[in-house]
């Protein structure tokens, strides 16, 4: 189990190689979504591998960096590529960058992901900000002795999402005629898809989309006292509610087909908030 000073050493490794740079913003870059970090000019660069203690990323259209620089007139870090835990990371791995960013002072999160549609109501392409989350018995990454620094024994997860940060999402994203969702997201391990009979349950607990990641970052953040903004990409429709098997491929290319257009939504978010 990670302890509180494996924690400090890492924020103090980041902080250091951020030479003076303090960001107040962290950004995770779901999968296909890794191009708004081009939008960075003369961004610092960070492998994951410089910071100690800290895992890499081996998934798919997940570069494994830290990148450093001024988005939308904020100081911001972002995340191209995450952590899960169904690369053989712990749960407490996979949030270990989200609890060095708050180390670092950093207190807003906002963290995008690709997800299948479960609601038949949306369609690939579309967005949808997450306004709940449901994990039931995946990992929790808060399990282990708790670490009264970051927040409480049983923090309250009675609203993860912050509501006028979705609002200045939603408001920005409309403008260029986007729909724009609200659900529930439901978290799987992964790696592989559900089953359609998952999916049906799912359904009836009121889930509108699923995905393999997302969930632990949030809990660790909240625990911490940020604020989160969650924006879902819908890569794809659920398994079993189209005649089709699904396929990493499609959520890659389908997060490439929406880069541009989430990038200039997180973008121009950063701008009002
Ligand atoms: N299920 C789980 N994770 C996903 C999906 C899905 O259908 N699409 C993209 N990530």
């Amino acid at each position: 189990m990670l302890e509180y000073k494996d924690y400090l050493e890492g924020a103090g490794a980041l902080s250091e190689k951020l030479g003076g740079f303090v960001p107040e913003i962290l950004i995770i870059l779901g999968s296909g979504l890794g191009d708004l970090g081009e939008r960075l000019d003369r961004p610092a660069i960070i492998p994951y591998s410089e910071i100690p203690h800290m895992r890499f990323s081996t998934a798919p259209g997940h570069k494994g960096r830290f990148l450093a620089g001024e988005l939308g007139g904020k100081r911001v870090l972002m995340m191209q590529g995450r952590l899960h835990f169904y690369e053989g990371w712990s749960a407490e791995d996979a949030v270990f960058p989200i609890r060095i960013a708050r180390l670092i002072g950093i207190d807003k999160l906002i963290v995008t992901n690709a997800a299948g549609g479960i609601n038949e109501a949306y369609k690939p392409g579309e967005l949808m900000l997450i306004s709940d989350f449901i994990k039931l018995n995946a990992v929790n990454p808060l399990v282990g002795p708790n670490i009264d620094e970051f927040g409480p024994r049983f923090p309250d997860m009675t609203r993860v999402f912050d509501r006028e940060y979705m609002a200045a999402f939603r408001k920005t994203a409309e403008k260029h005629g986007e729909t724009v969702h609200e659900g529930v997201y439901f978290y799987c391990t992964g790696p592989q898809y559900e089953t359609p009979a998952e999916i049906r349950a799912m359904r009836i607990l009121g889930a509108d989309a699923v995905g393999m990641s997302t969930v632990p970052e949030c809990i660790a953040a909240r625990h911490c006292g940020m604020r989160i903004l969650g924006v879902t990409l819908v890569t794809n429709m659920a398994a079993g509610i189209l005649d089709k098997p699904l396929s990493g491929e499609e959520v890659i290319e389908a997060g490439k087909a929406a880069s541009e257009r989430l990038s200039n939504y997180v973008t121009e978010f950063l701008e009002v908030i």
